[in-house]
């Protein structure tokens, strides 16, 4: 991968995975986040949950980290006149709180979901909890496209019954669990697609490569959305 011409087509995305609003009020109703919270949003790529989480919080406040200095650039632009926003440049892997809810949208693979959820429950208040999203099969025979998608990305992609035990193993109860919707793909792979169409006139042979790969990301999702998806699951330490 050239992370070059990676981050020329990241670059300028409203967010870097799939989500949505809705999604974001299903899972914070759950976790009963209190109006004087602080919510930790992990991994906060350019912002796009950051709104969604503060509406949640109004007496309260959020942190959001990246690891990818540009992207807390942008996100910390966004919210620059916002004195219940701290974004800055960090590995959610040093979170130390506490905080009343821990948000790592579509990137605790990363760290891995037992390690995450090990490393963050002495970041959580009392009665605090981690929603996260993960990508996953629906189907225990996914076809070879499905498959050939996820075998270098992540090989130990599991289900939602391993999703589950890895939860339970690492001492959290489960709250709910849902996959994200179609709208909430959406959210992530039009905007993209739009960016490659504009990158695509003049591009290099390595952002080729890229925008080509990314192409066949967002083709692969729609001719297989039914055997794979990211389910969103909120859980507090039992
Ligand atoms: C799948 S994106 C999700 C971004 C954002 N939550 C969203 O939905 O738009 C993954 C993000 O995780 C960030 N990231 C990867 N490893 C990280 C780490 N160890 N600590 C903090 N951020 C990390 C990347 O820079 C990227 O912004």
């Amino acid at each position: 991968m050239d992370w070059d011409a990676f981050f020329t087509l990241h670059d300028g995305l409203p967010r870097e995975g799939p989500g949505d609003g809705e999604s974001l009020d299903w899972a914070l109703a759950l976790a009963g986040v209190p109006e004087d919270g602080v919510i930790c949003d992990a991994c906060c790529g350019p912002g796009a949950d950051i709104a969604g989480l503060l509406a949640h919080v109004p007496q309260g406040r959020v942190e959001a980290p990246d690891l990818h200095g540009p992207f807390a650039i942008r996100a910390a632009a966004r919210f620059a006149d916002d004195p219940r926003v701290t974004v800055r440049q960090g590995d959610m892997g040093d979170l130390s709180g506490a905080y009343d809810l821990i948000w790592p949208a579509g990137a605790l693979y990363f760290l891995g979901v037992a390690e995450g959820l090990a490393r963050w429950r002495g970041a959580l208040s009392p009665g605090g909890a981690v929603a996260f999203s993960e990508a996953c099969w629906c189907t225990s025979a996914p076809s070879a496209a499905a498959r050939a998608a996820w075998a270098e990305e992540y090989p130990q992609m599991t289900d939602e019954a391993g999703v589950t035990a890895q939860v339970s193993a690492a001492g959290y109860r489960i709250l709910g669990q849902r996959r994200l919707s179609d709208a909430a793909w959406e959210a992530y792979c039009t905007p993209m697609e739009a960016r490659i169409a504009a990158l695509r006139p003049g591009a290099d042979a390595a952002l080729a490569s890229v925008l080509d790969e990314a192409e066949t990301e967002i083709a692969t999702w729609r001719a297989c959305r039914t055997e794979f998806g990211h389910l969103l699951t909120v859980a507090r330490p039992a």
